[in-house]
């Protein structure tokens, strides 16, 4: 696949606060090339802005200054090529899981192509059994994992994901990382995840971007050169976990601290 290509040029993001008067500097001139097809994390301090980031190339919010770009084309708003998914997995509770993943498809009509391939992916993620459950009568695993399947049913060149594990214990989010990555390999789309575990971002990326408390800018581009499937106790995956929590450590202490009374 050829597509899925963001481009993140030189934006700041800027916002207002609540008084109108004071600014406050989320995001400050980053610069970063998504390749199609590329697994990319985002690691960095509780806002940092790696949320804002996110919402920009999910189309949801605009830079201040600078652009962020999909396939060559400037995002200006949401697009069904950038699939978003966040920690709350905010299924529809008065649809069943089926309904829930073809949600989405009515926009562009739910063919018979469409269904076999949500059929398929809920197989891979093991709950092709409880397609007529509703969210309430699933663990929050299995959730999440359907707001998943919903997300890539739809096809996206780019899937966004926001911490979508954060809630989950270590079990089942070890075992929905290994879903996560069978998931990219088989759709070979762009995969962007934020992530507060520097494991996970390890263990499923090809590259951790590291950024700085705010405002936030990239203090590192880390490529991971393992094989996968990955060891979260071998030796280079060790090393890389050191080099991360340094950076993290490091650029924690250089930042400002900020305390609102
Ligand atoms: N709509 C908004 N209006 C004003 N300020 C905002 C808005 N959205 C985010 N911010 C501010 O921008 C900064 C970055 O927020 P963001 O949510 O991107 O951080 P984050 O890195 O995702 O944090 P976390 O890890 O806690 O989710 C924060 O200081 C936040 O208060
Ligand atoms: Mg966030």
């Amino acid at each position: 696949m050829d597509k899925g290509h963001i481009e993140i040029n030189g934006v700041t993001k800027i916002f207002r606060r609540t008084d109108g008067i004071e600014t406050l500097t989320a995001l400050d001139n980053v610069n970063l090339d998504i390749k199609p097809g590329e697994f990319v994390s985002f690691v960095g301090s509780s806002g940092c802005g790696k949320s804002t980031m996110l919402r920009i190339i999910a189309g949801l919010e605009v830079p201040t200054i600078g652009k962020a770009i999909c396939d060559g084309e400037e995002i200006t708003g949401t697009s069904s090529k950038r699939g978003l998914v966040f920690q709350d997995h905010a299924l529809f509770p008065w649809l069943t899981v089926w309904d829930n993943v073809l949600f989405g498809l009515k926009s562009t009509g739910k063919g018979k192509e469409k269904q076999e391939l949500a059929e398929y992916l809920l197989k891979l993620v093991g709950l092709e059994n409880f397609k007529k459950s509703y969210p309430y009568q699933l663990s929050g695993g299995m959730s999440q994992r359907v707001a998943l399947v919903r997300a890539l049913a739809n096809e996206p060149d780019v899937l966004l994901l926001d911490e979508p594990l954060g809630a989950l214990d270590a079990f089942t989010r070890m075992s929905i990382q290994d879903v996560l990555i069978d998931l990219w390999k088989e759709r070979n789309n762009t995969m962007i995840l934020i992530t507060h575990d520097v494991d996970e971002a390890i263990y499923l990326s090809q590259r951790v971007v590291v950024m700085s408390p705010r405002p936030g800018r990239v203090i590192e581009n880390l490529k991971i050169e393992l094989p996968y499937p990955r060891n979260r106790s071998d030796l280079n995956f060790t090393y890389y976990r050191n080099h991360i929590l340094e950076q993290l450590d490091f650029a924690h202490k250089a930042g400002q601290i900020e305390y609102v009374i």
